[in-house]
């Protein structure tokens, strides 16, 4: 399917079928990668050459101004290079230190609470009831949104995530219809954030908008449409990648009932459990970097302005770096993995996304004895490439 005797054709990248499961196809290309597609793409695999590419921003740039989604350009931090980017991430790091997330623990522990003793002993849809509930209330609560619009955030979120997935025109007039509504959500989430943003100024409170407005360097600071940017960002990059954490590592454990036995036996596991998904099911599969000037990668040479993508999700299962990468093995935890990224733009909510998962798992365990896959069809999300998680999953919960 993925022979690569002929150009590879991109579109079967982000097909549905791939999106899906990507795995088999990073299995046969990934020997031979880095690989160029038929419309100028460079696929890289391998870890040595992930990890190479990620360390090399000035390389690898992360800002996409070649790639056709006015969203993503904007987007800051995740989408930009020096000194922009080191400008703003440093504003915005002291807002999600490994010590301040760890003193959000208590107040996460209840939301989790909250959410695993709502789940109802049974057959139950694992993504609506925990896998999307929970990071919407987190990230929600940690910048300071109300609990009466968490409903209408989750929207904004979807819809933003939607709309940074685009590339190109839509081509028909319902896609339209599509990016058009979900363009004034987005319009709607940033005028919220700017005017959250004009009342934390006025009225500061012990959350993340204020902790943006208030951030400065010398005299450096946000402006209100920059703190609304950042917000937008943190708010969609916290959210599905999380929800997809939380449903890749449920039906993991469903499938493995003697696995889910012996962590609720040896909770000291639970981390491991947690780290072990990530590396097996990367949330996010891949993203793209722009060579800024002629490089080698292994046998390749990229050359100046080519599209790079570089999948960390295929680096998490190179058979030169684990022993068995298509096996979930707690043994890996003495490897590291790239699903939070590596380098400059590593992961800022890496701490936070760990808190939830390993408290979830753990208020999981307590509650009930086993965890099985219900009789209703999985259904793994296959309309967003770079993302790996359930759209479906039914789930049978018992005491
Ligand atoms: C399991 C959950 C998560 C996964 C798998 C994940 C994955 C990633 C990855 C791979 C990157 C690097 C992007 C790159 O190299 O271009 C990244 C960056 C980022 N993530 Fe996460 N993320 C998760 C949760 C979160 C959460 C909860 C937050 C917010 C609180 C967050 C905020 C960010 C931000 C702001 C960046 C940009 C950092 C930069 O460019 O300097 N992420 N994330």
């Amino acid at each position: 399917m993925f022979s690569t005797a002929r150009p590879l054709d991109a579109r079967v990248l982000f097909g549905p079928a791939v999106v899906r499961d990507p795995f088999p196809m990073y299995q046969e290309l990934l020997p031979q990668t880095p690989l160029l597609t038929n419309d100028g793409l460079w696929l890289v695999m391998q870890q040595d050459h992930v990890y190479a590419a990620l360390s090399d921003h000035r390389t690898f740039s992360s800002d996409l101004i070649h790639i056709d989604n006015a969203v993503l350009r904007e987007t800051p931090i995740l989408f930009e290079d020096p000194p922009e980017h080191t400008r703003h991430r440093k504003l915005v790091q002291p807002a999600f230190t490994p010590a301040r997330t760890a003193a959000l623990a208590p107040w996460v522990a209840e939301v989790v609470d909250e959410v695993i003793s709502a789940v109802p002993e049974g057959a139950v849809d694992a993504v609506p009831a925990i896998c999307d509930a929970l990071p919407v209330k987190v990230i929600a609560q940690v910048m300071g949104v109300p609990p009466e619009l968490h409903g209408r955030f989750k929207e904004w979120s979807d819809q933003r995530t939607f709309l940074v997935a685009q590339r190109g025109q839509p081509e028909s007039p319902e896609a339209a219809e599509r990016v058009a509504h979900a363009t004034t959500m987005n319009r709607q989430l940033l005028d919220y954030f700017v005017g959250e943003a004009r009342a934390r100024r006025a009225e500061p409170l012990d959350d993340v908008i204020t902790a943006l407005v208030l951030a400065n360097e010398g005299d450096d600071a946000l402006t209100e449409d920059e703190v609304a940017a950042i917000c937008a960002l943190i708010l969609t990059a916290g959210n599905v990648t999380t929800t997809n954490l939380l449903g890749n590592m449920l039906a993991i454990l469903a499938d493995r009932p003697e696995l889910y036995r012996e962590v609720r036996k040896d909770r000291s596991l639970v981390p491991d459990v947690v780290e072990e998904t990530l590396r097996l099911e990367a949330p996010v599969q891949w993203l793209y970097r722009r060579a800024m000037r002629e490089s080698r990668l292994g046998e390749a040479t990229i050359p100046e302005g080519a599209s790079v993508i570089v999948y960390f999700g295929a680096a998490n299962r190179d058979p030169a770096a684990y022993p068995e990468p298509d096996r979930f093995d707690l043994e890996n935890r003495k490897r590291r993995h790239a699903a939070f990224g590596h380098g400059i733009h590593f992961c800022l909510g890496a701490p936070l996304a760990r808190l939830e998962a390993t408290l979830a798992l753990d208020a999981t365990l307590d509650r009930f004895s086993t965890i099985e896959r219900g009789d209703a069809p999985a259904e793994r999300i296959d309309d967003a490439a770079t993302h790996c998680g359930y759209r479906r999953l039914p789930l049978v919960f018992s005491h």
